[in-house]
């Protein structure tokens, strides 16, 4: 893994399927991966709701990641939560595209917040 900056290489572009997800570990992170066309995101893989993981969900709609435990939901651009059980909004992190390779920025926790 190398590491440029505060951006870690997670990835292969190609690596996450159009509407899929692909969890990885950046350092001391575990992050999902989402592709939604030509647009990646980052989000951390742990439900705030409970021990599940983002990446074993399903994007439901454009936007929105579903929990595979009791199917609460964030929306994956900006980490809220959006869908009951989950109250508790979930990091999300910056992502780039440079020579075929998804970089994260996993020093950033912007929209974050515990409620
Ligand atoms: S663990 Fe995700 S909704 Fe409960």
């Amino acid at each position: 893994m190398e590491m440029t900056e505060n951006w870690i290489e997670a990835a292969i572009d190609g690596d996450v399927p159009d509407q899929g997800t692909l969890q990885v570990r950046c350092g001391s992170e575990l992050i999902c991966l989402y592709r939604i066309g030509a647009t990646h995101f980052a989000t951390q893989d742990e439900c705030s709701h409970g021990s599940a993981s983002l990446s074993e969900g399903f994007i439901v709609e454009d936007g929105l990641i579903e929990c595979p435990l009791h199917q609460g939901s964030f929306d994956i651009k900006t980490g809220r939560a959006v869908g009951v059980p989950c109250k508790d909004d979930i990091r999300v992190y910056p992502v780039k595209i440079e020579n075929g390779k998804i970089f994260v920025q996993v020093s950033a926790q912007e929209g974050y917040s515990s409620k």
